[in-house]
């Protein structure tokens, strides 16, 4: 049963967590002491719950707390060989856990077990950061809290910072918490209720002195011309843009991208002090960890074209990556890790947005959410004071920690397809929805194009959430719609990687029944749409710079001649060769484009369960519920076709694997020899 003392820090860590004024996503931990029956001894033993490293507060469970017997956690001051060695002291946290330990005990875990206090809060709330970044914030603490909130001096998280807290603690009996400067708050009680109250009484009596007592225009006056587009106009050229700017940011290596047009990120850009501020960077480490030191800003107007954006953004970056490698140089010690990139993580555009990067989709939305916070502070800060984070030789002593090095290094390899970010036409049903099941399996951001948005957005919902798959509405014959289409691809993850042409219908018809609107349709949905699709990707793939991948879905019947197909295998003949053409025409810029000769896909076929596959059986003379097996029955390994191996199929040509194979078709058929490529 779980403990109640437990119960409680879960409870209290979730309603925490889960207000975004309270702490960034991620950011921040908790903990309880209290005692359980060692069960070796029989009697008890003084524990401490503490959240380990990583996962975020809103959703903490048990499993993400580290449990450490607090008379040996105690016992490590007695070791400590000074603030030089402090980071062995994270080593030594492995000799004080209880049983299995739970949970990795994160850097924070001193403040939380030393501080002579039964529940410790550890929080990075905006109003509190913006306290804690102002130039004279010991002064600020002071006229907000009187002598209940101490301030503490910048000082990188670790066991001395747990010792300096402990000890004010300890000096200020009537203390009820502290503002770390630079960092954010630490609020403790006696009960679990109590350290919540603190810490909510800190974060809100904070924000209601900034409230009161801002100057009206913390970002200084409007800046003619650097106000918010419209939002259509706005989107538009997020859009138009986005390819070039993920193309830059994956430079060193390749992001996946989040777009925010919110109206904090827009006021911010439209306003005076903007460019200072912006220069100034992050403070909190969990912000700067994220965005890296400091944003690239574009130095244009809103009304800038897309092409001076675009050419003025090919100036910056050059300089942008200088700039970082000038900092590394200028911070970094023999032992320092190597570089790790100097692409930014956040790219500002006025009037338009923000760009922010990652490894990963939720990566990249939080490092957006993290700039946001840092705006917040920004204005909180400049409201009351001057702006002061933390100087840069301490952000780099964070950014490139050893300790921070070695989780990285601890991060799992990634999978095959990570930041490659697929659009797949079609994808509600049948093979589509197989193969973008598929590609975000091995790691790829999807998007699921259909006729019909609701089920789009159903097949997206059952592969994952919004950081892994969204669902658009398309007709892929209607050159708007696609052109839609991929601007919503764009701004959903940054950019496009890999295209899949596979949205189709099929009409069983002998050539005199085949009326001219049979031949339209396919034609439009299947010749015509992969065009439209295929133009519009390449624009982007060609700006990224990065290479990618078109995939048709073609047919055996693109090389097979039977009876009663005469639209359908010809449109399928047209597809192949758009293959082989675009092939020649896309290998310049490093994209590959290839298909696959699916046949006899039965199950899950949403083109056999609305009529084609009646009228297949009937040509055949079989049973509809029989055709699978038939067709099974014909091929080589008279083994059934399914929608997996389409996908499978279309996996591999993207995979690392095929890297050099372009204007490739794959059967996917069993073995059909009448459809044999020669
Ligand atoms: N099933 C097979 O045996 C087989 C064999 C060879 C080739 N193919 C090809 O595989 C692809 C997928 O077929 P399936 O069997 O999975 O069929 P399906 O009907 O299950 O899926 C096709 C999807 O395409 C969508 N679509 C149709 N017209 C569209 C348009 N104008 N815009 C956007 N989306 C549209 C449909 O809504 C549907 O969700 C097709 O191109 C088909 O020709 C299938
Ligand atoms: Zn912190």
């Amino acid at each position: 049963m779980t403990n109640p003392t437990v119960a409680a820090l879960v409870e209290r860590s979730n309603r925490l967590g889960r207000d975004p004024k309270n702490t960034n996503y991620a950011g921040g931990n908790t903990s309880a002491k209290g005692t359980e029956v060692d069960p070796v001894t029989g009697e008890d033993v003084e524990l401490v719950w503490v959240k380990g490293s990583g996962g975020d507060l809103g959703t903490l469970t048990e499993s993400g707390l580290a449990v450490l017997r607090l008379d040996r956690m105690r016992a490590l001051t007695k070791v400590y060989p000074g603030i030089e060695r402090e980071d062995e002291m994270v080593a030594a946290f492995d000799y004080c856990l209880h049983g299995k330990g739970g949970a990795a005990p994160s850097i924070d875990t001193a403040m939380h077990g030393l501080v002579d206090a039964a529940h410790v809060d550890h929080l990075h709330p905006d109003s509190g950061i913006a306290i804690a970044t102002a130039a004279d914030g010991e002064a600020l603490t002071k006229e907000i809290f009187g002598d209940q909130v101490v301030w503490v001096p910048w000082r990188r998280p670790g066991f001395q910072l747990g010792l300096d807290i402990a000890a004010i603690k300890e000096a200020n009996p009537q203390a009820v918490g502290c503002i770390l400067g630079g960092h954010g708050i630490t609020a403790w009680g006696e009960t679990s209720e109590e350290s919540e109250q603190n810490s909510l009484w800190i974060i809100d009596t904070a924000a209601a002195y900034i409230a009161e007592h801002t100057k009206p225009e913390p970002f200084g006056p409007a800046l003619e011309g650097y106000g918010a587009l419209p939002e259509a106009e706005r989107r538009a050229k997020a859009a138009a843009i986005a390819p070039t700017i993920r193309g830059l940011a994956s430079t060193d290596k390749p992001m996946v991208g989040h777009f925010t047009d919110s109206a904090e990120v827009l006021d911010f850009l439209a306003s005076a002090e903007h460019p200072r501020l912006a220069a100034l960077g992050t403070s909190c480490p969990d912000h700067f960890l994220r965005t890296k030191v400091k944003p690239m800003l574009l130095d244009l107007p809103a009304s800038a074209s897309v092409e001076d954006t675009i050419a003025r953004l090919k100036e910056l970056h050059p300089a942008y990556r200088e700039e970082y490698q000038a900092y590394y140089d200028r911070n970094a010690a023999p032992e320092s890790p190597a570089i790790r990139g100097a692409d930014p993580l956040i790219v500002l555009v006025p009037g338009v947005g923000m760009f922010s990067f990652g490894k990963d989709k939720q990566t990249a939305r939080v490092a957006g959410e993290f700039y946001v916070n840092a705006i917040n502070v920004m204005r909180g800060a400049e409201g009351l004071s001057t702006y002061a984070p933390i100087d840069e030789a301490e952000k780099f002593r964070i950014e490139y920690w050893a300790l921070e090095e070695a989780k990285l290094q601890r991060m799992p390899k990634p999978k095959p397809l990570a930041t490659r970010i697929a659009l797949v036409t079609g994808a509600a049903s049948g093979i589509g929805k197989a193969i973008a099941t598929k590609l975000a399996a091995e790691g790829a951001c999807v998007v699921i194009a259909d006729l019909s948005l609701e089920k789009a957005q159903e097949a997206a919902a059952e592969i994952g959430g919004s950081d892994v798959a969204v669902g658009v509405q398309v007709d892929v014959s209607d050159e708007a719609a696609v052109q839609a289409m991929v601007d919503a691809t764009v701004l959903a993850f940054g950019g496009l990687d890999l295209v899949v042409n596979n949205a189709g219908l099929s009409l069983s018809k002998t050539l005199l029944e085949t009326t001219v609107a049979d031949w339209d349709l396919q034609h439009d949905v299947m010749a015509k749409g992969s065009f439209l699709v295929s133009r519009a990707a390449a624009k982007v793939l060609i700006e990224q710079e990065l290479g990618g991948d078109i995939v048709y879905i073609s047919s055996k019947n693109s090389v097979f001649a039977g009876p009663n197909n005469i639209a359908y295998s010809a449109v399928k003949a047209d597809q192949a060769h758009q293959v082989r053409l675009l092939a020649a025409e896309l290998g310049e810029h490093g994209i590959k484009v290839n298909g696959v000769n699916p046949d006899g896909v039965v199950a899950g076929s949403g083109i056999f369960a609305g009529g084609w596959g009646a009228q297949r059986a009937a040509v055949y003379g079989v049973e509809e519920s029989e055709l699978g097996k038939f067709y099974a029955q014909r091929t080589l390994l008279k083994q059934e076709v399914l929608p997996e191996h389409c996908a499978q199929a279309v996996f591999v040509l993207c995979s690392p694997e095929l890297s050099r194979t372009t204007g490739l078709h794959i059967p996917v058929d069993s073995g059909v020899a009448a459809a044999f490529l020669r």
